[in-house]
């Protein structure tokens, strides 16, 4: 039993360290950008509209009234979760690609690749706090895998009993990104069971949670959080509440490779007060994907993804569940801001009494507009 639990211990730790190895190489331009000559792109072609200072050219200059999403590029807090893909995307194709203003122009047939890849660079300089994670290590969530990097979104995920009685069970779950490193999230479960033909539904148990940043790295693609989660007992017991406070703490590793593939890593342990009514328990997920866009990288994302969940009790003789569930992600919006995902999850250990489930969830980042706006 011990041995089972060491084994798969070690076996996180070696992936972590050899993803950690092949990741040297992460991130880097064919060719360095040079901020510099994206200072001269800029002051030729982008001043008139965002300003000599990267908040805006003087508005009675202007001839058009700002839209809600103007960017200014001085804001770390906006700019930063934005990934150097993103302005591409909207530089080289304009506003519009992305579901932004049709004054924003494209600039395709006037600046080359390198060109563009300058001014960005040179636009990252108007953010001088370097403290603050960077979009690019915002990896698509998985369904269960909870990730490192802070958001600020809303996901309804919602979970289908593949057999035996009918159910399903809803979660809420708003994130919300405080200060450089900081999140915020609270995940309301809501419980739907058919019995003799007629629907009953329950709150489960709220998660209230602080992530923080401990570490992260855009060069070498990785980042590191540490969640802390408290639950207390809001749920029935009948219906899988732990009937105590249940504290849960975590630990989640991401790392993004240079060719869009990911591994995220989530471990840690819920712990209830009283263990009579709850035993406490283990559980390691590991999510690994790829991201494959279109048109050099700036179109729609479809991410597919394979989670291997392991969760164990901690009491004497208990067995460690083993599940495995693929899933794909697609960005719904043209924004990328509203995504979809849907998978299996099946048992393939321990299986009695555990039957597959069907996944999903619609997930909103509401810091890149109104769910309705962008698409
Ligand atoms: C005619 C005015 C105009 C010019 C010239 C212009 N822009 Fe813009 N740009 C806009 C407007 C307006 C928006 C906001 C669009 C929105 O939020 O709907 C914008 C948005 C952007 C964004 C933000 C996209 C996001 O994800 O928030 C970037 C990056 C950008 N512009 C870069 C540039 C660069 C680089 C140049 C020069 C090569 C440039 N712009 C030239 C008007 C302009």
């Amino acid at each position: 039993m011990r041995r089972g639990l060491f084994l798969a211990l070690s076996a996180v730790m070696l992936l972590a360290t050899t993803s950690l190895a092949l990741s040297a190489q992460t991130l880097v331009y064919t060719r360095k950008p040079d901020a510099k000559n994206g200072k001269t792109i800029y002051e030729g072609g982008c001043i008139a509209c965002h300003g000599a200072d990267g908040k805006g050219a003087d508005e009675k200059l202007t001839e058009f009234k700002r839209p809600d999403t103007w960017p200014d590029f001085t804001r770390c807090d906006q700019t930063t979760p934005e990934p150097n893909s993103a302005w591409k995307a909207v530089i080289v194709n304009g506003g519009p690609y992305l579901g932004f203003s049709t004054i924003m122009p494209r600039f395709r047939d006037l600046l080359s690749n390198d060109q563009i890849d300058d001014v960005v660079a040179y636009i990252r300089t108007f953010c001088t706090n370097q403290h603050w994670p960077r979009g690019e290590l915002n990896l698509p969530r998985a369904i269960v895998t909870e990730k490192a990097f802070p958001e600020d979104e809303v996901v309804w995920s919602t979970g289908v009993n593949g057999s035996g009685a009918p159910g399903f069970e809803t979660h809420v779950i708003h994130e919300q990104a405080f200060g450089t490193k900081g999140q915020l999230e609270v995940d309301v479960p809501w419980q739907f069971q058919n019995s003799n033909h007629a629907w009953d539904n329950h709150i489960g148990d709220i998660t209230l949670g602080w992530k923080q940043v401990m570490y992260s790295n855009l060069h070498s693609g990785s980042i590191f959080a540490l969640q802390g989660g408290i639950l207390p007992p809001t749920g029935s017991t009948r219906l899988g509440g732990a009937g105590t406070t249940t504290f849960e703490p975590f630990a989640s590793v991401d790392q993004l490779f240079k060719t869009n593939t990911w591994i995220q890593f989530q471990m840690g342990a819920d712990l209830p007060v009283d263990t009579k009514k709850s035993p406490q328990s283990l559980f390691w997920y590991t999510a690994l994907g790829q991201t494959l866009s279109p048109d050099n990288r700036l179109g729609r994302q479809w991410s597919p993804m394979v989670e291997f969940l392991a969760t164990r009790d901690l009491v004497d003789g208990a067995k460690t569940d083993w599940d495995i569930m693929p899933e794909m992600q697609v960005t719904a919006s043209k924004r990328q801001h509203v995504r979809v995902n849907v998978g299996v999850r099946t048992p393939v250990t321990d299986t009695a009494g555990r039957s597959p489930q069907v996944y999903f969830y619609v997930l909103w980042d509401w810091a890149e507009g109104h769910f309705w706006n962008g698409w």
